[in-house]
């Protein structure tokens, strides 16, 4: 197991308890405004466990006074019990309902991991595999740089040369991957095979052992966001995970909504990433301009500074492929 999926299961289950109890609450007022008679119990149980306290502090005829107070006790509960089913309630409404019996929702049971921590813990590692799945379709071996052939752009520049280069780039960066890879920024118009390439890294230094988290920038921020501003209880800290895994991706930045929440965010992410000196690869269609336009000079800055950039140039791929699918119909 690891402990990363076993601390987000411990954190899911203690949520799950959270919720329990909180809904156990919301039933207790909803009955005591409800059922008076009952309010009236439930406040004599709680004046029970006040005397409970007070005999044994005490300590006079403690077992005898303890006893007489559990049977009034269990009498108490067999009435709130009769007025719930008289009031059209099943008798077990105000016990509290666990995801897990048989651990109540505190992940250990019989001095160990109870059995729905070791299910959920494998099932958060399953997702983020599953998460990464379109990381198989996109391999170094599937990259074809006959795409590129023969195409120039408005400056000149040989395309078949300029892709060559960045995909031997890619290549080597994949295969030396070590925490110190320097980071690198994708940029060039769309279909140009910046994610292909950027998810053929993934793959590699995933199998090496390394931990990677790719995703586009807009599902990131997103899901920071909600777990900043409270909508996602799950209780999973997303942003820890981004600044802490050994390679992390962000795909499609500048696709992102203009929001003071969302520029500090990729602030945060890009300068810590940086100061622990962990790589990240960015890509965007955005050029040079439209990086410095979009984003306050301290990202821009620090992009600029520490990424190695490579321009991807050519003819759209997604054309020239449903160009080829066409033409062989
Ligand atoms: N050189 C290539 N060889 C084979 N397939 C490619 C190549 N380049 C791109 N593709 C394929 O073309 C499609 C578009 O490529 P990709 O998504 O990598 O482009 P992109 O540069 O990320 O575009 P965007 O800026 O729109 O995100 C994908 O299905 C990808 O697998
Ligand atoms: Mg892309
Ligand atoms: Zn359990």
């Amino acid at each position: 197991m690891k402990s990363e999926h076993l601390e987000q299961a411990r954190a899911e289950i203690s949520a799950r308890r959270n919720r329990a109890v909180t809904e156990n609450d919301r039933k207790f007022e909803e009955i005591n405004t409800l059922i008076p008679e009952i309010a009236e119990i439930n406040k004599q149980l709680f004046q029970t466990s006040r005397n409970l306290m007070q005999i044994i502090r005490n300590g006079e005829n403690t077992e005898e006074r303890i006893e007489i107070l559990k049977r009034q006790n269990q009498q108490a509960q067999i009435m709130v019990r009769k007025l719930l089913v008289a009031n059209g309630y099943p008798e077990n409404y105000l016990e509290i309902k666990y995801t897990c019996p048989k651990c109540n929702d505190t992940g250990y049971s019989g001095g160990t991991y109870c059995s729905c921590l070791i299910t959920l813990t494998a099932k958060i590692a399953a997702a983020e595999l599953n998460k990464n799945a379109q990381v198989n379709l996109c391999s170094f071996e599937s990259f074809d740089l006959s795409y590129y052939a023969g195409h120039k752009t408005e400056n000149g520049a040989d395309c078949y040369k300029a892709m060559s280069i960045i995909f031997e780039f890619c290549k080597s960066y994949a295969e030396n991957f070590s925490k110190e890879s320097p980071s690198i920024l994708m940029f060039g118009k769309t279909g140009l095979g910046k994610t292909h390439l950027s998810l053929s890294i993934a793959s590699v230094v995933l199998k090496k052992g390394f931990s990677v988290l790719y995703d586009s920038v807009i599902n990131f921020l997103r899901k920071i966001e909600n777990e900043h501003f409270g909508r996602d209880t799950s209780g999973n800290d997303t942003l820890s995970l981004l600044l802490e895994c050994d390679l992390l991706i962000l795909d499609d930045l500048g696709t992102e909504f203009d929001t003071p929440f969302y520029q500090s965010m990729i602030y945060n992410i890009i300068n810590t990433r940086i100061n622990r000196c962990l790589p990240t690869i960015i890509s965007t269609n955005m050029d040079w301009n439209g990086i410095s336009n979009k984003y306050e000079e301290r990202i821009t800055s620090r992009i600029f500074a520490t990424y190695i950039n490579h321009q991807f140039i050519g003819y759209d791929v997604r054309i020239l492929k449903a160009q080829q699918k066409n033409s062989q119909k």
